[in-house]
């Protein structure tokens, strides 16, 4: 059923609210009041999409007030956007200063709108590091790994974080990003005790590769600004993460590519992997945003390699995807064999790690 941009509104006012922003929440409801009375809301989101609530029509609007207000440009936001250094409280209704930021920056706007929202939630890099670690248990060797959908390539970095899930530890134990046992729960969603993922097993990376379809460099000002304006500017440990992970990005270099996930994991398949080394192609929330196309390629690619993949140079294909409109959950399939092991479900943004891997 096709949606209006009224109805995309509605649904992300709700949305927001219910995800831990009453600052989106009751901002987007008076935008909603806005575009019903035919104001700016309406002349400049109506027509962008015929599909306003799939391509988050809203959040594009949001993100593009967020970028203004982080560059110093719309100060009357800053004020009250605590990611800016703002206050705002429940009382406080900010719908006329985002609609006075509109009119004064509508150049901004006609061209944030055609921008898709693009995030990189560090949160994720919990669970899978917890999955590295089952790898790394399975197999003993060390990891040449490959990360699809990478977005500014955060999660592509996992190693220079560190966890801890109370039991055991990995990362980098002197990293500023910390991941603490709070990340993992003990119990599953039905009930039944659950284990941890022994962190311990994790094996060094030898070699990273990763790519985008629209990358986002990070080692600039500008796309710093664009990753910080898609977070929700009263989420402030989210903030707090992704600002954190980017300076350590800095000091980490990736070779980032600009590419779609199915040719490009083909062609780096193809040119061999690294000797005594487990191959891990991974993604997390990627696999909906995938054509079918892409998503074939990016099967076949793996069927390949798989079939030339031995004990000493086993490719895991590991991935986060959606599992539940509550959660989602990490799997592993290993090379020889093609088996599949469901390792834990997780929520959407890495929290609520709930392991499920039997040892290995
Ligand atoms: C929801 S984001 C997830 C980013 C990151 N994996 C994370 O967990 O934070 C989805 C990513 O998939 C990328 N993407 C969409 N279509 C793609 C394609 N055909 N090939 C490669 N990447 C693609 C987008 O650019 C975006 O960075």
């Amino acid at each position: 059923m096709a949606h209006t941009v009224g109805q995309a509104l509605a649904a992300q006012a709700v949305s927001c609210a219910n995800a831990g922003s009453p600052l989106y929440g009751t901002l987007l409801e008076g935008l909603g009041v806005d575009h019903a009375a035919g104001g700016i809301t309406a002349e400049l989101l109506e027509g962008v999409s015929d599909r306003p609530v799939h391509d988050a029509i809203p959040l594009r609007y949001l993100a593009t007030a967020h970028r203004l207000a982080l560059s110093g440009a719309a100060p009357s936001l800053a004020a009250q956007y605590p990611s800016c250094g703002g206050r705002w409280s429940a009382a406080d209704d900010l719908t006329a200063a985002f609609l006075g930021t509109v009119a004064g920056n509508r150049n901004e706007f006609v061209a944030g709108l055609r921008r898709n929202v693009q995030t990189n939630e560090v949160g994720r890099a919990a669970v899978l590091a917890s999955g590295f670690a089952w790898i790394g248990a399975r197999y003993g060797l060390p990891t040449d790994q490959l990360e699809v959908g990478s977005s500014a390539g955060i999660l592509s970095r996992w190693d220079h974080f560190a966890y801890d899930t109370g039991a055991n530890r990995c990362g980098d134990p002197s990293s500023a990003l910390r991941f603490d046992p709070a990340w993992w729960c003990d119990s599953t969603t039905d009930g039944r005790s659950a284990a941890l993922p022994d962190l311990a097993a994790v094996r060094p990376v030898v070699r990273r590769r990763a790519s985008d379809i629209s990358p986002v460099d990070i080692i600039t000002e500008a796309g710093r600004t664009t990753m910080a304006s898609f977070v929700w500017p009263d989420q402030m440990a989210r903030l707090e993460r992704l600002r954190t992970a980017m300076q350590i990005a800095a000091t980490s270099p990736l070779d980032l590519q600009r590419a779609d996930a199915g040719a490009w994991l083909a062609s780096e398949l193809a040119n061999g992997t690294a000797a005594g080394a487990v191959t891990v192609v991974f993604h997390s929330i990627v696999w909906q945003y995938l054509p079918t196309t892409t998503r074939d390629a990016l099967s076949t690619a793996l069927m390949v390699a798989g079939e030339r993949a031995t004990e000493r140079n086993p490719l895991c294909w590991l991935r986060m995807e959606p599992a539940a409109a509550t959660h989602a959950d990490l799997r592993v399939t290993c090379w020889p064999g093609g088996e599949t092991v469901h390792l834990a479900d997780v929520g959407y943004h890495g929290t609520d790690i709930r392991w499920l891997a039997p040892p290995t």
